[in-house]
């Protein structure tokens, strides 16, 4: 199957890239989420993303900037955004990237199974439910299946796509498909707790919480020297912080509750996700975020 048109809800840390990742491919995409300065906040940083991406290209000589003004518009004129999924009755494929909570998960699916076209795909970007769960929710869980990007979605070249216990060979290499079709790699899952990537990544970062849990030396001391040692782009307390903690927090508890306690769960993250502190998109997480800080 072909996407002719994609759409995504969710327009939050990863629906906005994820967005443009589907926009610069060419591909038209509806951007849905529940209040209008959400769905604007996407379609900026899709628009942020865009114009660096372009600025790159111009700097190095691969694009004019004639090029680079005509591909933005090109780009940005083939997204829009809606509160009320408006532009949904005609797509071939849906990303949800809603918070990572079932229920919530459930009640998006049931609202595209009556909406979308039957032979719409359903995919969802969820870094540990059950697939086979969140399908339950539909009329046809052979078209349900996970698509999982990594943060920034617009830079990271992986996406693990995830057969549930319903999935059609058909969906799943339809899936494959569109993740070659946005320029990205697909590699196939099970349904596995962590999939392929989180489970190896919280292997480690697991044993850098535990010690720092353990030591009590400062997250910025620990986050340093992964830095200052080319370890890692950035360490990962920051990390956390940008992925979101309650995202981060329910993928090492899950992962925890799974395999058992060669995974760990940082208690300070428990903590600051109680207080509502969950990294940049709420300004406060192990670091604190926004202007002067
Ligand atoms: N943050 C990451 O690094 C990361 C990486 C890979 C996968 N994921 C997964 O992607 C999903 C989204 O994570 P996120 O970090 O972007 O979350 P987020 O909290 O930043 O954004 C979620 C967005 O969904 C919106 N939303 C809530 N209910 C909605 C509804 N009914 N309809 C439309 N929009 C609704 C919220 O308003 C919010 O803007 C989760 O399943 C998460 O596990 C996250």
């Amino acid at each position: 199957m072909f996407v002719f048109k994609a759409a995504v809800v969710g327009a939050g840390t990863m629906g906005g890239e994820i967005a443009q990742v589907i926009a610069a491919a060419s591909v038209p995409v509806v951007l849905k989420d529940v209040k209008q300065e959400f769905v604007d906040t996407g379609l900026a940083k899709a628009r942020e993303v865009t114009e660096g991406k372009l600025n790159g290209l111009v700097a190095k000589e691969k694009l004019t900037q004639e090029q680079a003004d005509e591909q933005l518009e090109g780009t940005l004129g083939l997204l829009t955004g809606t509160t009320e999924y408006e532009g949904f009755g005609d797509v071939d494929f849906v990303i949800e990237a809603v918070p990572e909570r079932m229920e919530i998960k459930q009640a998006v699916f049931a609202e595209l199974d009556d909406l979308t076209p039957g032979h719409a795909i359903l995919a969802s970007n969820t870094s540990a439910l059950s697939i086979s769960e969140i399908g339950s929710a539909t009329s046809r869980p052979e078209n349900v299946v996970g698509f999982h990007f990594f943060y920034p979605a617009s830079v990271m070249r992986l996406v693990e796509v995830i057969d549930g216990d319903l999935t059609s060979e058909d969906a799943a290499q339809a899936a494959v498909n569109f993740v070659m079709q946005i320029r990205k790699n697909p590699i196939r899952c099970g349904e596995d707790p962590g999939f392929v990537v989180n489970r190896i990544l919280n292997a480690s970062v697991s044993e850098i919480w535990r010690h720092q849990d353990e030591s009590g030396r400062s997250v910025e001391e620990i986050d340093k020297e992964i830095t200052d040692a080319k370890a890692a782009p950035m360490g990962p307390f920051y990390l956390t912080d940008l992925l979101g903690l309650d995202t981060v927090l329910h993928v090492a508890q899950h992962l925890r509750d799974s395999y058992g306690d060669r995974f760990y769960v940082h208690p300070k993250m428990v903590e600051l996700v109680e207080q509502g502190n969950l990294g940049q998109k709420s300004g406060q997480g192990y670091y604190t975020h926004g202007e002067g800080s």
